[in-house]
């Protein structure tokens, strides 16, 4: 998720250890990642976690940090823009809105195999922005599971890839339809979904960074 431009800005005689990870696919499992990092700490090195967003929003910081600990090893934990946050503005979704929401939701498609799976009900509440981590692969059955549990068809949906990137793509539709969206937007790089009536701002946003490019 750490566009090459953001590593360049590492210091040169850093050494890097790619353990990033693709859509679908794990390059270095989670407990290998924190061995890693425990050994090359305790070699003497400052060690960079780098993540996309934010390390503990979805992204396994609360493990690596209970690692860490466990393995005497000090660490200092920077925040990040999370994805929904960075999305969310880049595509002009407001999150919160007087009229229209009164609360957000993060939430991941993408249970633990095995673990809790998201309670639906509580989430197809209305006047309440979605933002799903996660969510593309499983875009038609979350929006089903919404839709049985009370949210309205016609509620309006966006799908942002590669949010804030110069790459950006932002589609919009109906919760009705967010399958068909998915399916039909051949998604390569990560993606959020926003479901709820703030997702509709999205389509009256100019983009005044290509205006001002132009
Ligand atoms: C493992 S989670 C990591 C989230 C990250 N820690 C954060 O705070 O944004 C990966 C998911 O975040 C979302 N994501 C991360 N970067 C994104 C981007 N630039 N645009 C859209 N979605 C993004 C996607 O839903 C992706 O599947």
């Amino acid at each position: 998720l750490v566009p090459e431009a953001v590593l360049e800005r590492a210091r040169r005689d850093a050494k890097r250890l790619y353990v990033g990870k693709a859509r679908g696919e794990h390059s270095v499992p989670q407990d290998q990642i924190e061995a890693l990092m425990i050994e090359e700490a305790k070699a003497g090195h400052r060690v960079v976690r780098l993540k996309g967003g934010d390390p503990f929003v979805f992204g396994r910081g609360g493990e690596e940090l209970e690692a860490m600990r466990a393995a005497g090893v000090p660490v200092f934990v920077v925040p990040g823009v999370t994805a929904a946050l960075a999305c969310a503005a880049s595509a002009g979704i407001p999150l919160t809105h007087r009229e229209h929401a009164q609360a957000v939701t993060f939430v991941t498609a993408q249970a633990k195999p095995g673990g809790v799976d998201a309670d639906w009900t509580r989430l197809a509440a209305p006047n309440h922005t979605l933002a799903i981590y996660m969510g593309v692969d499983r875009a038609e059955e979350t929006a089903a599971r919404l839709m049985a549990a009370g949210r309205a068809g016609a509620t309006p949906v966006a799908v942002v890839e590669n949010g804030s990137r110069p790459d950006e793509r932002v589609l919009t539709g109906r919760l009705d339809g967010l399958g068909a969206l998915v399916r039909g937007a051949d998604l390569t790089g990560p993606a959020l979904v926003f479901v709820g009536e703030t997702a509709a701002f999205s389509a009256a946003q100019p983009d005044v960074r290509t205006e001002a490019a132009a």
